[in-house]
C-alpha cells in the first residue's frame, strides 16, 4: 500500500479551520464551519484527520481530539462511500494514538477505536485484539498507554461483548483475554485493575463459558480486591458481585453470608458509587431466588443500613434547601425539567425500576401503578436504591420486616431533623404494598398522623407524604368502600390532597397531583361522587397555578378523572362548563409541533370519550386540530421516507392524534361521520391516513391505528370502512403475518378490529377473505409464545366470523374447536364472547357433519364445548335458545346412552347445569 504523506499547506489550512471550529466567537465559528463544509469533499480529507489525531503532537490537544471526533463521525455516516485502502490505513494507524502523551488524545483515539470494533468487528480488524491486549499488559509502552488500551478495552467489552464471545478461525477472543483480565486485576495500576474487573464484568453478563471456568480463580481475585484502597475497584467488586449473584448464583452461595455482610458495610463506604453499586447487590439479593432464611437472617442488619440511606445525603439537604428556598411556583419550567415525553407505554418510573438502559432483553413489564418517581428526579441514586430494596424486601419478608423497621420508622417519623422525618415518611411508603396486611393495626393512627404532615412546614416532607399516601390510597378507599373502621378516612384524606396540590411549592404539586390521581385511580366511582365538583373546581385552579411540567401531571390525573367518572360529568353543562375551557385554553396555547401537546392530546381524548354528545360543541375544532396534525405529520413522514435529508417526524404526534380522534369517535358515535367528513377531501381523507399507518414501521403507530379501525367498524363501518374495505383487509393480514414480540399489541388490535368488522359485513362481501384470514388466525391461535389476550381476541374473531359467513367457516371447525373452547371458557361475559358464542353455534348447527361424534377428536370436541357452554352463566336469551337448540341436537344425534356416557366423562357439575339450564 503507498504510504500517504500530508500537503504542508493543505494540512496548515485544515489545522486552522478546526482551531476555528472551536472559537468562542461565533463569527470565527461561523467562518470555520463553512470552511469545514468544502474541505470535506476533498477525497483525503479522513487522512488529514487521522494525521492530525495521531501525528499532531505539535498541535494543541483540543485540535486533535476534534479530528478524532469528526474523522469517528464521517466514518460511521460514510463508510460505503470510503476506499479500501482508506479503510485498511486507518486501521492500521489508530491504534498509535494510545501511545499519545496527551490524555485527551488517548481517550479520544480509544473512543475512535471502539467506535471502528463496532463496525469492522474481529474478522476485518483481526489485529486489534491482540494489539490492545499487548499494551493492557504493559509489556510496552507507558502506564498511561496501558490505561488508555484498558479503558478502550473496557468500552469494547460494554458495547460488544457479544462478538467476543463468537469462533473467529477456531479461536474465542474471550478465551485468551479472559486468564490475561484476570492477572491484570493483581496490576498495581488501580485504573488498569478497576477496569480488568470491568471488562470481566461485561464477559460475566453474556454468559461466556470461557469465562466461567476461570469463576473460581476470579472470585478469589475479588476477596482480595474487595478492601482494595481504590474506590473505583472495590466499585467495581461490588459490581462484580452482583453479576455472579445474576450468571451463577451457585459459585456465590457458599460465600454469600460474607459476601452480604461486604455489601451491607459498603453500603457505608465514603465513596457513594461504591455504596450505590453495594446496594445494587442488595436490591437483586432481594429479588433473587436465594435461601430465604439467609436473607432474612439478614434483615434486622440490613433494615436498619436502608433506613439511613434513604435520608437525603448533606450534600442533597444544602442543595435543595438552597433551590427550595428561591424556587417560586411563578418561575416557568425549563425545557430540561420536563422529562421527555413518552406517548405510549410511558416509562414507568417506578421505585424498582432501575436504570436498565443497557438492558435491551429486561422488558419493563411491570404494570405501571406507580409511575410517580419518589422525588420526581429521573437520578437513579443510593436513596432511591435503598427504598426499592425495601420495597422488594417488605414484599418478601413483609413481617420480618415490619418487625425490624416499625419502631426506627416510629421514632424518626417525629424527628425534629426534616430530612430524617422525611425518610421515615418514604420508608412508610416503600413497604406499603408488602406489609400492608402485617400493617393494617397501624393504619388507624398512620394515616391521619400522615395527612398531618401534609402541612409539615418542610417543602420535601410535604412532598414525599403526598407520595406515601398515594401508596396507601387501595386501603383508604377499600376501606371507605367496605365500611370498614376507617371508613371515614377517605374524604378527610382526598380533600387534604386536593388542598395541598395548591401548595406554592411545584415539587409538592406535582407530588400531591400524581398522589389524587392514585386515589381516583383506587376509588369505586361512588366514593367520587361528592369530590366531583369540588375536584373540578380545583382543576380549574391547578390549571391556572402550574408551570409546564406539573401540567402535564395534570392532565394525566384529569384523564383518569374522566376515565373514572365520565358518567357523572356528561349531560352535566355545568360541569362541562367547568372542565372544558381551561383545557380547551391549553390547547390553544401549544403550537402544533409542541411535545407538551402529546399529554394534553391523551387527555382530551380521554375526555371526549367520556362526555359522549356532551362534547359536541367542542369537537369540530378539536378534530380539525388533530385531523391537521395527523396529516402534516405523516406527510412530514412521508417526505422523510424519500429523502435522508428530511427530518422524520416525532411518531408521538401521529400516535397522540389518533387517539384523540379515536376519543371522539368514542364518544360521538355514529354522529362522528359528520364531523369527519366535512374535512376529508378527494386527496386527504382521515381513512386514507389511517391506512397509511398501518405501513408505519413504528408499532406504537399502528397499534393506535386499529385500536381506530376497530372503533370505525363499530360506528362507521359504511360510510368509512368499506369503501376501502379490500385494502384494509390487506393490511391486517399483513399484520397478523409479520407479528413480532414487540409489535404484539399492533396485532392485537388488528385482529380485534377484524372480528368488529365482519360482524357488519354481509356474508357474501365477507366469503371472499375467509381462507386467506383462517390461514393466519389457525396458527395464530395455536402459537404458544403469544399473549393471552392475542389468544382471545383471536377466538373471538374466530367465533364471530361465524354470525353471518356459518358455512363458509364448517372446514375450520375441527381444528379450531378444542382451542377455541380453552380460552371462550374463563372470558369474561361480555358482548365479545356473546357473539363469538353465538357464531360459533351457527357454525356448528349449519355444518353438523364437522364433528363427528364417533371418532376420538370429535367426540373430544363436543366434550370440550358441551363443557364451555356449562361454563356460560349468563347467556342471553337469544344465545340461551341457540345452546338449548345445539345441545338437544348433540342429545338427540348421540341417543341417550351415549349422551349419558360423554357428560360421564366430565365433571358433574356440567350435567347437572346443562340439565338445569337447557333440560338436556
Ligand atoms: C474518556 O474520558 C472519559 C472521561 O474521563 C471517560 O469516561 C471515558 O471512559 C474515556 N474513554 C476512553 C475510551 O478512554
Ligand atoms: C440511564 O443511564 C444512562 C447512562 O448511564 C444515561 O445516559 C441515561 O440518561 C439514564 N437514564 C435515566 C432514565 O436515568
Ligand atoms: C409485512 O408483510 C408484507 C406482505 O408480506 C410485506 O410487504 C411487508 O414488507 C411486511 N412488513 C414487514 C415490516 O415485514
Ligand atoms: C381484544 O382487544 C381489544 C382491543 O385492544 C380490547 O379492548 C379487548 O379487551 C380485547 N379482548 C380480550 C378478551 O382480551
Amino acid at each position: 500500500m503507498p504510504t500517504w504523506t500530508p500537503n504542508a499547506q493543505a494540512l496548515d489550512q485544515i489545522v486552522l479551520i478546526l482551531a476555528g471550529t472551536l472559537s468562542s466567537d461565533t463569527n470565527v465559528r461561523l467562518q470555520a464551519t463553512n470552511a469545514l463544509e468544502k474541505a470535506r469533499q476533498e477525497t483525503d480529507f479522513d487522512n488529514y484527520l487521522l494525521h492530525i489525531l495521531i501525528n499532531g503532537q505539535s498541535l494543541e490537544s483540543q485540535v486533535r481530539a476534534s479530528a478524532g471526533l469528526m474523522l469517528k463521525n464521517d466514518l460511521i455516516k460514510n463508510l460505503q462511500s470510503k476506499s479500501e485502502d482508506l479503510k485498511s490505513h486507518i486501521l492500521q494507524e489508530i491504534p498509535k494514538g494510545l501511545l499519545d502523551s496527551q490524555n485527551l488524545v488517548r481517550n479520544i483515539t480509544g473512543n475512535v477505536i471502539t467506535t471502528l470494533f463496532s463496525i469492522f468487528g474481529v474478522r476485518q480488524w483481526p489485529n486489534i485484539l491482540p494489539n490492545l491486549m499487548e499494551l493492557a499488559s504493559g509489556a510496552a509502552g507507558t502506564a498511561e498507554s496501558q490505561e488508555g488500551a484498558m479503558s478502550a478495552l473496557l468500552k469494547i467489552c460494554e458495547d460488544s461483548a457479544r462478538l467476543l464471545d463468537r469462533e473467529y478461525n477456531g479461536e474465542r477472543p474471550v478465551n485468551f483475554m479472559v486468564p490475561q483480565f484476570i492477572e491484570l486485576t493483581g496490576s498495581p495500576n488501580p485504573k488498569v485493575k478497576a477496569s480488568a474487573i470491568g471488562c470481566i464484568n461485561q464477559i460475566l453478563t453474556i454468559k461466556s463459558q470461557s469465562m466461567f471456568i476461570h469463576l473460581d480463580d476470579f472470585m478469589a481475585r475479588l476477596f482480595g480486591l474487595a478492601t482494595d484502597e481504590d474506590s473505583n475497584v472495590r466499585t467495581k467488586v461490588c459490581t462484580a458481585f452482583a453479576s455472579i449473584l445474576e450468571e451463577r448464583p451457585d459459585k456465590l452461595m457458599p460465600h454469600l453470608d460474607g459476601v452480604i455482610n461486604y455489601c451491607i458495610h459498603s453500603m457505608g463506604d465514603s465513596n457513594e458509587e461504591v455504596a450505590l453499586e453495594a446496594c445494587e447487590f442488595l436490591l437483586n439479593l432481594a429479588t433473587s431466588d436465594m435461601p430465604e432464611t439467609i436473607v432474612k437472617s439478614k434483615i434486622p442488619i440490613l433494615i436498619p443500613v436502608l433506613l439511613e440511606k434513604m435520608v437525603y445525603s448533606e450534600m442533597n439537604v444544602f442543595l435543595i434547601e438552597n433551590s427550595d428556598e428561591q424556587e417560586n411556583e411563578n418561575v416557568e419550567d425549563k425545557d430540561d425539567d420536563i422529562k421527555p415525553q413518552m406517548a405510549k407505554g410511558k416509562e414507568a418510573h417506578k421505585l424498582a425500576s432501575k436504570n436498565t438502559t443497557n438492558n435491551e432483553q429486561e422488558e419493563d413489564s411491570d404494570d405501571s401503578d406507580d409511575e410517580d418517581d419518589i422525588d420526581g428526579s429521573m437520578e437513579w441514586n443510593l436513596r432511591k436504591c435503598s427504598a426499592a430494596t425495601m420495597d422488594i424486601l417488605a414484599t418478601n419478608y413483609p413481617y420480618e420486616v415490619l418487625e425490624v423497621s416499625l419502631p426506627i420508622i416510629r421514632e424518626r417519623i417525629v424527628s425534629p431533623q426534616w430530612p430524617i422525618r422525611e425518610a421515615s415518611i418514604l420508608a412508610l411508603g416503600a413497604i406499603a404494598e408488602g406489609c400492608l396486611d402485617q400493617a393494617s393495626a397501624e393504619l388507624p393512627s398512620l394515616i391521619p398522623f400522615l395527612v398531618e404532615r401534609l402541612k409539615d412546614s418542610e417543602t420535601r416532607v410535604r412532598q414525599i407524604t403526598c407520595w406515601t399516601l398515594g401508596r396507601y390510597s387501595s386501603w383508604v378507599c377499600s376501606e371507605a368502600l367496605s365500611g370498614g373502621s376507617c371508613a371515614n378516612y377517605f374524604a378527610p384524606t382526598f380533600q387534604s390532597i386536593m388542598e395541598c396540590a395548591l401548595d406554592t411549592k411545584k415539587v409538592v404539586q406535582e407530588s400531591a397531583c400524581s398522589s389524587l390521581a392514585d386515589f381516583i385511580d383506587s376509588a369505586q366511582p361512588e366514593l367520587l361522587t361528592e369530590f366531583v365538583e369540588p375536584l373540578l373546581r380545583h382543576f380549574q385552579a391547578y390549571f391556572k397555578k402550574y408551570q409546564r411540567k406539573n401540567l402535564i401531571i395534570l392532565y394525566d390525573t384529569v384523564q383518569t378523572f374522566a376515565e373514572k367518572v365520565g358518567d357523572q360529568l356528561c349531560y352535566k353543562p355545568d360541569y362541562i362548563e367547568i372542565l372544558l375551557p381551561p383545557l380547551i385554553e391549553k390547547w390553544q396555547q401549544l403550537t402544533d409541533n409542541d411535545k407538551d401537546l402529546w399529554p394534553l392530546l391523551e387527555c382530551m381524548s380521554s375526555v371526549a370519550a367520556a362526555l359522549g354528545e356532551s362534547f359536541a360543541p367542542y369537537a369540530v375544532p378539536v378534530y380539525e386540530r388533530a385531523f391537521r396534525i395527523l396529516a402534516m405529520s405523516i406527510e412530514q413522514a412521508r417526505l422523510s421516507n424519500d429523502n435522508p435529508g428530511f427530518e422524520a417526524p416525532e411518531k408521538d404526534f401521529i400516535v397522540t392524534s389518533l387517539d384523540l380522534i379515536d376519543g371522539l369517535v368514542q364518544g360521538l358515535k355514529q354522529h362522528s361521520a359528520q364531523l369527519i367528513q366535512q374535512f376529508d377531501t378527494n386527496e386527504v381523507s382521515l381513512m386514507k391516513l389511517v391506512i397509511y399507518c398501518f405501513d408505519d414501521p413504528t408499532d406504537d403507530v399502528r397499534q393506535s391505528a386499529y385500536a381506530l379501525l376497530g372503533d370505525f367498524a363499530i360506528f362507521l363501518m359504511e360510510p368509512l370502512v368499506v369503501p376501502h374495505l379490500h385494502q384494509v383487509m390487506v393490511c391486517i393480514g399483513n399484520e397478523v403475518t409479520n407479528r413480532t414480540f414487540r409489535s404484539s399489541a399492533a396485532c392485537n388490535n388488528a385482529v380485534w378490529a377484524l372480528g368488529e368488522m365482519c360482524l357488519r359485513l354481509s356474508a357474501d362481501i365477507f366469503k371472499q377473505y375467509i381462507a386467506n384470514f383462517m390461514n393466519v388466525l389457525i396458527p395464530l391461535l395455536l402459537s404458544t409464545d403469544v399473549e393471552q389476550t392475542i389468544l382471545d381476541n383471536t377466538s373471538i374473531t374466530i367465533g364471530r366470523m361465524g354470525v353471518h359467513n356459518a358455512a363458509d367457516m364448517g372446514p375450520y371447525v375441527p381444528q379450531v374447536l378444542v382451542t377455541w373452547c380453552s380460552f371462550m371458557k374463563y372470558l369474561e361475559e361480555n358482548d365479545e364472547k356473546e357473539t363469538s358464542f353465538e357464531g360459533m353455534c351457527n357454525i356448528i348447527t349449519t355444518n353438523p357433519t364437522s364433528l363427528n361424534p364417533h371418532d376420538v377428536s370429535g367426540r373430544m370436541a363436543i366434550k370440550h364445548f358441551i363443557d364451555c357452554i356449562a361454563y356460560y352463566e349468563a347467556p342471553s336469551n337469544r344465545l340461551g335458545s341457540k345452546l338449548h337448540l345445539l345441545l338437544s341436537g348433540f342429545k338427540s344425534g348421540l341417543g341417550d346412552a351415549e349422551w349419558n356416557a360423554l357428560l360421564s366423562e366430565l365433571d358433574p357439575f356440567v350435567g347437572e347445569i346443562l340439565k338445569m339450564k337447557y333440560g338436556v
